[in-house]
């Protein structure tokens, strides 16, 4: 169940809620519409203030006790230095609902008379975000031990563009809840087949066509690249497309596109054990295909789009593609596969191929492709490459917005030489040198002529400690960053 988010114009002062929370910047004073607040709770909140007891820094909390008629407590959350609004705003709220979540209090007020329509979004996003949690594997709590759930929340804003911007942050916040469950279960629960089911629902419920190709269907299509990573698992292959068409009839589509890798043992060159569990992250991409789709839905977005996802497992079997050998892809070309661990590519490259039937209009693709962009930016930002500069820009920006950072990385000619096979038209490793460039160089072999951009989303899909406004686990990056592209397209 995630979090319902409304909206209300009432007084905060007599609003009866169990947790009011406040936000507020660095240094910030208490804003005058709270006065008669601060009064019933006898100065409370402005002495916090004063004293400096609460300075409004990036993710401090002050708990203090409210009144009996009106929030029965309140919550301080800082909101750091005034830089970025929306990104701080998502950010506090997040901090906010974790907070209520400890506190086990079923409902929480956001207050956010002084907020424009994208702080209220932000803030909505924020908060489903922070109530979001994956506990289906875990036995519930005895029944003494048991806390009230977090349910729902309460923008205390008035205004029509309040409840359309908390409308507009829950969906958004459920394309990215999703996203993370997908992410969070474990491999052997989310299997190709569970990702078709997923894509399945979104295009039930929204009214999607969808197609899902099993391993059958990809070898009438000669998508040997993809059937190589295939050969080495018993489980069916699931090339999954799903058609939201909301736009004019004639307007080529945007294409998203995910690697859906259930599992990453590396195949034949197989991985080190240490970490290894951290490969059922590798469908993240996938992941965030979904759940942009059911948000661009949600949001009801004027425009095309057609969702890709190519998902396999990469596993070591009698049967496993083996290090030498050559494989003819979907679009004609030749792969030696020099390593087997770099599969990733394997697999996009006949997904890329096959997008070519959509016509697009733009192909942006997102895939925990290469150690090696972690090595470059870490867990900052996300690699962006690409064949068409405007795209890039475009990719760029939305994630911005969206508070999902990107950073260019090159694709220079060069490149293609290391990519260079004594028996093929291209082998799928080129070293050590420039990874995270020779996977884009590959792929870039694949897209079509269409304007492409390529996320390597290795070191920022999932995070390895708690951000405290992230939980350890999957970030839900991509969602936000396809999200703005399409709205930022639609009509
Ligand atoms: N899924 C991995 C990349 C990865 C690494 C994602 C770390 C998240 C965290 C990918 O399939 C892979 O194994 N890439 C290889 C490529 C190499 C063999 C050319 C890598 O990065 O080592
Ligand atoms: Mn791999
Ligand atoms: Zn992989």
């Amino acid at each position: 169940m995630t979090l319902s988010v409304n909206s209300s114009s009432a007084e905060p002062a007599t609003f009866d809620t169990p947790l009011l929370v406040i936000a507020l910047a660095r240094n910030a004073s208490l804003p005058a519409p709270l006065g008669a607040l601060d009064q019933s709770l006898g100065g409370t909140l402005s002495r916090s203030v004063s004293r400096r007891d609460f300075r409004g820094d990036r993710d401090e909390v002050l708990h203090l006790a409210g009144t009996d008629g009106g929030p029965k407590r309140i919550l301080l959350v800082g909101l750091g230095e005034p830089g970025n609004r929306a990104d701080a705003l998502r950010r506090g709220a997040s901090i906010a609902a974790r907070q209520a979540r400890k506190l086990g209090v079923a409902s929480l007020a956001w207050y956010a008379a002084d907020a424009d329509e994208a702080g209220v979004e932000a803030a909505a996003v924020g908060l489903t975000l922070g109530a979001w949690r994956y506990d289906d594997l875990k036995s519930p709590p005895s029944a003494e031990e048991r806390r009230p759930e977090l349910e729902s929340a309460t923008v205390l804003a008035g205004g029509d563009d309040t409840a359309r911007a908390v409308a507009s942050g829950s969906a958004v916040g459920e394309g990215i809840a999703l996203s993370r469950r997908l992410a969070m279960m474990p491999g052997n629960l989310c299997t190709p087949d569970y990702l078709a089911e997923t894509a399945r629902s979104i295009a039930n419920r929204h009214g999607m066509q969808i197609t899902v190709l099993g391993r059958e269907e990809m070898q009438q299509q000669k998508m040997g690249s993809f059937l190589a990573v295939a050969q080495g698992t018993p489980q069916e292959p699931r090339l999954i497309a799903l058609e939201y068409r909301r736009g004019t009839a004639d307007a080529k589509p945007l294409v998203l596109v995910g690697k859906g890798l259930c599992f990453d043992s590396g195949g034949i060159s197989i991985k080190p054990a240490q970490g290894m569990e951290a490969m059922k992250f590798d469908m993240c991409g996938a992941a965030g295909v979904l759940g942009a789709m059911e948000a661009i839905a949600r949001l009801g977005l004027a425009i095309n789009v057609v969702g890709l996802v190519g998902s396999t497992t990469n596993m070591p079997s009698g049967s496993a593609v083996k290090p030498g050998d050559v494989v003819q892809s979907h679009s004609g070309k030749f792969i030696e596969i020099i390593n087997t661990d770099a599969e990733g590519r394997l697999v996009l490259a006949d997904v890329l191929s096959y997008a070519r039937r959509f016509d697009p209009a733009a192909v942006v693709d997102a895939a925990t492709l290469t150690g090696a962009c972690v090595v470059a930016l870490g867990h900052t930002a996300t690699g962006v490459f690409g064949n068409d500069e405007k795209l890039i820009q475009e990719v760029l920006a939305a994630g911005k917005r969206s508070g999902e950072l990107g950073w260019q990385l090159p694709l220079f000619d060069e490149y293609r030489e290391l990519m260079r096979s004594d028996v093929a038209d291209i082998k799928n490793s080129g070293g050590r040198a420039a990874g995270a460039s020779t996977a884009g160089i590959f792929l870039k072999e694949f897209a079509g002529s269409y304007p492409w951009v390529h996320l390597d989303i290795a070191g920022t899909a999932y995070t390895e400690s708690d951000l405290g406004y992230i939980p350890k686990g999957p970030t839900g990056i991509p969602v936000g960053t396809f999200v703005e592209i399409a709205r930022g397209r639609a009509s």
